[in-house]
């Protein structure tokens, strides 16, 4: 697959000035640069969802027409979104056969399921072809994707982003995947923040600098500071320092029990303590009540029993506004679904949490000059790139819109913050800054209850550490002594007491 001189502007904004890429036939090809550097643009125009003001893109030499993604599968490309495009009450048979075009006009169930069955053996990859998608983990549905995809007959599959919603051994899978794939003579193209992993899988690397192509190379022999450099020109450093608080708790769980969206019980009976100025950090797998912790807490989701204290106030039944009125900030880990609108402007974005508060409101309506001038600090704050506040949130970069949720969120959380997965989908120094702030939130004095499923990333920034496993915290260890090993057995559902004895 070769692309020459492709330009696509939106508005004013250049999003790709004349880039030149090509990925071969057989190589994992990883696509980096930082946020809001073209890389989805790039995709979306090869996968005919964009169509570029000017340039050529070529497959196995021949020159393609790409005007839509109907075009591009036709093409041999297709591409698999951050989000999922999936028809949740259907079953995966049914999804990967949807608009197939060998697909017979009449089929029974049973066809569908064995047709499916032989098409994940001939790939090596499997799902449940009966299971409904809502049923499914995110790295499940995620395989169906990307069968979607190929069923389709795509030579080129494309992915964005697809490790930031995978838990480790998840995002391993994928790679032997994609490895399995090149091996049989496809070109996978991907694109991913981590660097550790682009050096693990990709045959080269091609990164993007505002638009512009600054190289393409093989991975083998680079490293992940030179691709930092490369990407942004310099390096941010942070430095850590964890504390050890003592004095009374800020936010406070006792016995808190809920359930998940699928009524299952998903958080049992947690205790929990983080006082003013620590950063209390979640260490766990995906899946194992993470997200049900920060809901219950925000009041986005019920608490079976239990009750939650902010500074000795019985915050349990609180409504989401009252709960951000109290100076809690929450950095959802569904920025699209909770965080954001993404059709309304940036601005009306910015004081998504705290319209209703003083600062903005003269009476009924809103201050639109405060919201302007606020949105503009934010922007800048955030180093959001967009054209103007007046613009859609969803004409962001997906890294960008993870900016304005994360500033915005610590600017409202005075007392304590909940951030969940602050740093997914933002560039080496966007995450940086975000850690900055949260660590500033810190020193002055908020409670900070920090989620990741990123080991490294908890024991960074992590003043104590709670190892959560099937709904309960499995221990509490503070930053000196939190043992790596210990912590990642725990994560297991393993008693290192019991895992260490023969
Ligand atoms: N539909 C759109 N309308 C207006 N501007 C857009 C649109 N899509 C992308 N842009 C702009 O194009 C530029 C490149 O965005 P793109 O989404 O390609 O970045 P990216 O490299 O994928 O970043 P991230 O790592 O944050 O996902 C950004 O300035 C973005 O605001
Ligand atoms: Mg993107």
């Amino acid at each position: 697959m070769t692309a020459r001189g492709v330009t696509k502007a939106f508005g004013g904004v250049r999003a790709l000035d004349s880039v030149d890429f090509e990925a071969d036939w057989g190589e994992v090809h990883a696509l980096l640069g930082e946020n809001g550097a073209g890389k989805t643009t790039l995709c979306n125009i090869l996968a005919g969802i964009y169509r570029a003001d000017s340039g050529d893109i070529a497959v196995g030499g021949a020159r393609r027409e790409l005007r839509n993604p109907a075009q591009a599968i036709e093409a041999g490309i297709g591409m698999v979104h951050q989000h999922f495009r999936l028809v949740e009450p259907m079953t995966v048979a049914e999804n990967i056969h949807l608009g197939w075009p060998e697909t017979p006009g009449v089929v029974t169930q049973r066809a569908l399921i064995d047709r499916t069955r032989r098409f994940m053996d001939e790939i090596g990859l499997h799902v449940d072809p009966t299971a409904k998608i809502w049923q499914l983990s995110v790295g499940e549905q995620q395989r169906v994707e990307i069968l979607r995809v190929l069923a389709r007959g795509a030579r080129v599959l494309i992915l964005d982003e697809p490790t930031a919603v995978l838990t480790a051994p998840e995002a391993e899978d994928l790679f032997k995947v994609m490895r399995s794939l090149a091996a049989a003579g496809l070109t996978v193209i991907f694109i991913s923040h981590k660097l550790n992993e682009v050096l693990e899988v990709s045959d080269r690397l091609t990164v993007l600098r505002n638009g512009v192509r600054e190289i393409t190379r093989p991975s083998a022999g680079a490293t992940a500071q030179e691709l930092a450099r490369l990407m942004t020109g310099e390096e941010r450093e942070l430095e850590v320092e964890h504390r050890v608080v003592t004095g009374e708790a800020s936010l406070d769980l006792r016995g808190v029990s809920a359930r998940n969206d699928r009524g299952i019980g998903a958080l049992h009976e947690v205790d929990l303590t983080v006082r003013a100025g620590e950063i209390m950090g979640i260490a766990g797998v995906s899946g194992n009540g993470q997200t049900e912790l920060a809901e219950v807490i925000c009041s986005l989701r019920p608490a079976q029993s239990g009750s939650i204290t902010l500074n000795g106030t019985d915050i349990t039944d609180f409504s989401v506004r009252a709960i951000a009125n109290m100076g809690v900030g929450h950095i959802p880990e569904d920025r699209i679904g909770v965080g954001m609108v993404l059709s309304a402007p940036v601005k009306d974005n910015a004081v998504l949490h705290n319209y209703w508060t003083g600062e903005f409101s003269r009476g009924v309506s809103l201050d639109r000059a405060r919201v302007i001038s606020f949105a503009k600090r934010l922007v800048e704050l955030a180093r959001v790139q967009t054209r103007s506040v007046f613009a859609a949130a969803g004409q962001l970069s997906g890294g960008n819109q993870q900016r304005l949720v994360a500033r915005r969120e610590a600017l409202v959380g005075d007392r304590a913050l909940v951030a969940a997965h602050p740093t997914r989908g933002l560039d080496v120094n966007a995450a940086q800054e975000v850690r900055a702030t949260i660590l500033e939130k810190r020193d002055h004095g908020c409670a900070v209850l920090m989620i990741s499923d990123d080991l490294d990333e908890i024991m960074l920034m992590s003043d104590r550490i709670a190892v959560m496993y099937e709904g309960r915290v499995m221990g509490v260890f503070d930053a000196a002594d939190a043992d790596r090993e210990r912590i990642g057995l725990l994560m297991g559902g393993h008693e290192p007491a019991l895992a260490a004895a023969p």
